[in-house]
């Protein structure tokens, strides 16, 4: 064979020409950023497993929320840490003191204009940490999907009353899109859109964020609910199912161990895709970036690029507030 005439590599040989041809783009417009809010007026507290991460008093979260807005990032996604957990998890639903709702407040004075997204679930609110309510089958203590479903409609109104943008429900209850979708609307809420963790995976890769938001399950697991990690054409029912109960986004859960699902996905359904960069890819990635074995920047760089090439339309991660000083470098 002659050497070829067409030689990949001139295109590669400068920057220049390298950003002209680069199929994927990475823009802190494509970020959301989690935050943590814990009860309690002074709290700052760092999660050991999350370096750089912390759990916030609502004052602090307004402080956090307006420097990633000065950084460009647009969007925050909340979750919740009650002063008080019951079997229920009613701190959910409650307008005037519950923990979500009371930041809410905070941050609509606070940022104005930031984008401002719930993570709608039980599992940080009950004392049994499981995503919903309990009853008992032979003996076994399970979810039961539909007494949950009320709950979570309660939660998403009461979130939505408050200032919430957009309610992302992330427990994998069969019907929740739909639940949700209804009592927003009956409430005045059909403006509010729907981001559905439709192929969330029982993944060991959410070790960090039970430690983060105190929401690991008191005995058992979530198998049976969540979705097995060797399946992907159940990923494809699971988005359709939650497309046509009325989700606006779509999301894929884990992130970078499951990016042929965010591929397929992209592929079959061609609607907004998020993918969510779990806690455990975030402390895998600050693990050895703190033992000097893996360079951060172009790491994170790297990541997140792939997850964007994969098919992702916005990514939420950790990496955020970084990513958006890297990029305005
Ligand atoms: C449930 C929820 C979890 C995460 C987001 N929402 C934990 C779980 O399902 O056990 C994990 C996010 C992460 O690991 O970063 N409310």
């Amino acid at each position: 064979m002659s050497f070829p005439t067409v030689r990949l590599s001139r295109l590669r040989a400068s920057g220049v020409l390298r950003s002209l041809v680069r199929e994927t783009t990475l823009d802190v417009r494509d970020l959301v950023a989690p935050l943590f809010v814990h009860h309690g007026e002074n709290l700052r507290r760092e999660i050991a497993s999350m370096p750089g991460q912390f759990q916030l008093g609502a004052e602090h979260v307004g402080e956090q929320a307006r420097r990633l807005f000065e950084l460009g990032v647009r969007a925050v996604l909340l979750f919740g840490i009650p002063a008080r957990k019951d079997a229920q998890g009613s701190d959910t639903w409650d307008d005037q003191h519950g923990v979500i709702q009371q930041a809410l407040r905070v941050l609509r004075q606070a940022v104005p204009e930031m984008l401002l997204l719930t993570d709608v679930c039980f599992c940080e609110y009950t004392d049994h940490g499981h995503c919903g309510v309990l009853v008992e089958r032979q003996g076994q203590l399970v979810l039961d999907h539909h007494a949950t479903c009320a709950n979570l409609a309660r939660q998403a109104v009461s979130h939505a009353r408050a200032g919430a943008d957009l309610v992302a429900p992330s427990g994998m209850i069969d019907g929740q899109v739909a639940a949700i979708r209804q009592a927003l609307d009956a409430a005045g809420f059909s403006h509010v859109p729907i981001m559905a963790y439709s192929a969330k995976y029982a993944s060991a890769f959410y070790g960090p964020f039970r430690e983060a938001a105190e929401g690991a399950p008191k005995f058992g697991d979530r198998r049976s609910h969540q979705m097995d990690p060797a399946n992907s054409a159940e990923a494809l029912r699971e988005v359709r199912q939650d497309l046509e109960e009325g989700a606006d986004i779509v999301m894929v859960k884990p992130a970078l161990a499951y990016l042929d699902v965010v591929r397929r996905v992209k592929d079959a359904f061609h609607v907004p895709l998020a993918a969510y960069n779990v806690s455990g890819e975030y402390a895998l990635v600050k693990a050895a970036a703190a033992r000097g074995w893996l360079d951060e920047k172009p790491l994170v760089l790297e990541i997140l690029t792939a997850l964007r090439r994969a098919g992702a339309d916005l990514i939420i991660t950790y990496h955020a507030e970084d990513l958006a000083r890297w990029l305005g470098e």
